[in-house]
């Protein structure tokens, strides 16, 4: 059970202030009834209209995000376009990204309100894998992937930061544009600031571009185009709660 203001406001239909003055004017039914008590107790199943149009309880929400270039992993911000932003049609207000991408990286990025969730996907204790597609300005040899496979610094000389043992495939090398491009793939099991491209940049290469294709059990879902995202699926939610 809960105040019928708070439920509208947690179904983002305003602030608690805005869906109080709803109340008020009579524009919210309860199973057929007009109520115009904010303190009113529903609770999930009733049928909530505001101005005619239901207002489904969600309780927990899971978004796959297509994260295209150029917005923010925030949930607000006064210039930049947020990857919340690109969520029109979510219930909750209080959704957020489960970590982390550069303004500049594309991929999967998991939305979610579920806290749990989010706090044991991004535990360093937990080792979730988080696959990466990435075009490397340089050639990534054999031995790149052998540093990377024994750690790599990516700090400083004075305060090291050591990467754990991450697994980098090569798919192609080549000239490109006159200079020396590679395409990989590679599989890390924490999530530092920038540590893709810290990583390669310990070795003296720069990233131009950078994907993120799995995160844990779920890949992201070819079908969606960059900015395109989807719910969730009961199966992919349950893998996720079994990582
Ligand atoms: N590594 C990076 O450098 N950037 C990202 O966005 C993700 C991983």
């Amino acid at each position: 059970m809960m105040r019928l203001d708070k439920y509208l406001a947690d179904m983002g239909k305003g602030t608690r202030q805005e869906v109080k003055k709803y109340i008020r004017k009579g524009l919210v039914t309860v199973d057929g009834v007009a109520v115009c008590s904010p303190e009113y107790k529903v609770e999930p199943g009733m049928e909530i209209l505001l101005d005619g149009a239901p207002v489904a309880y969600a309780a927990q929400e899971y978004y796959m995000l297509y994260k295209p270039a150029g917005v923010v992993s925030a949930t607000e911000d006064k210039r930049e376009t947020t990857v919340l932003d690109l969520i029109r049609d979510k219930k909750r207000k209080d959704l957020f990204p489960v970590g982390r991408l550069d303004k500049d990286t594309e991929g999967l990025l998991l939305i979610t309100n579920d806290g749990e969730l989010a706090h044991r996907l991004l535990s360093p204790k937990r080792h979730v894998d988080k696959v990466y597609y990435a075009r490397v300005d340089g050639l990534v040899t054999e031995a790149t992937k052998q540093a990377f496979l024994e750690g790599v610094n990516i700090g400083s000389r004075e305060e090291p930061l050591r990467t754990m043992p991450a697994r980098l495939e090569i798919l192609r090398t080549g000239q490109e544009g006159g200079r020396p491009v590679s395409h990989v793939r590679l599989t890390i099991r924490e999530g530092k600031f920038h540590q893709v491209k810290r990583m390669f940049r310990s070795q003296g290469m720069e990233v131009l571009y950078l994907k993120r294709e799995v995160m844990g059990p779920l890949a992201l879902d070819e079908s969606l185009q960059p900015g395109a995202y989807r719910p969730l699926t009961e199966e992919e939610i349950k893998r996720l709660k079994e990582q």
